[in-house]
């Protein structure tokens, strides 16, 4: 396994969590709020920024995205995998997102659900590498912008391992062929 180290503490992301529900809760309007949880990186951040809001009526769903080919170029081929089973036309509906990293996946989501025409859209992500976005996405709350360094924890993962670390953490150091296989994203 390579190095690791703490790039986030769990006390710095549930600090900047409630910080962003705040931000949220006073940006809607009172009545019911959709979380899309796009799994699986997500469903911590999903569990405790739903829980740090206030209101009663946050209706949590899920949906499942993958991805094929080549995301470094403009290729990149997604697809729903798991989508959603409430109608959300004419709802306030908010994607959550543990990374934005190309944009790919976001940029294809987004497409998809305007066109169920929900009352409004907006995505809130954790955590956001800029500098790798391919694709324009317009992200309205951002956790964490990040340098382009693999990290893992809090619902990110390295081939399926660490989701469950409190923190994040970046993974150092040279890879082999197989792990760079299960690096790319
Ligand atoms: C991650 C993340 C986003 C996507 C972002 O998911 O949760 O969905 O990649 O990348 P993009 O901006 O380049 O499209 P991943 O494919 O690793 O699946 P997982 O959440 O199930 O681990």
């Amino acid at each position: 396994m390579p190095a690791e180290r703490i790039l986030l503490t769990s006390e710095q992301i549930q600090s900047r969590v409630r910080e962003m529900a705040g931000q949220i809760e006073a940006d809607y309007p009172p009545g019911p709020i959709y979380i899309v949880s796009i799994l699986k990186g997500s469903f911590i951040f999903v569990a405790d920024l739903s829980r740090a809001l206030k209101r009663h009526c946050v209706r949590i769903e899920f949906m499942g995205i993958s991805s094929y080919g080549n995301q470094k170029t403009s290729s990149g081929q997604v697809k729903v995998t798991r989508d959603l089973d409430v109608n959300i036309e004419g709802q306030h509906v908010l994607i959550v997102e543990d990374i934005i990293d190309s944009g790919v996946t976001l940029s294809y989501l987004t497409r998809v659900l305007e066109q169920r025409k929900p009352k409004s859209l907006e995505i809130a992500t954790l955590l956001d590498k800029p500098e790798r976005r391919i694709r324009p996405v317009r992200v309205k709350y951002v956790g964490f912008q990040i340098p382009d360094e693999f990290v893992v924890g809090y619902g990110l993962d390295y081939a399926e391992d660490y989701r469950n670390l409190s923190d994040i953490r970046v993974i150092d150091g040279e890879a082999t062929d197989s792990e760079q296989a299960a690096l790319f994203r």
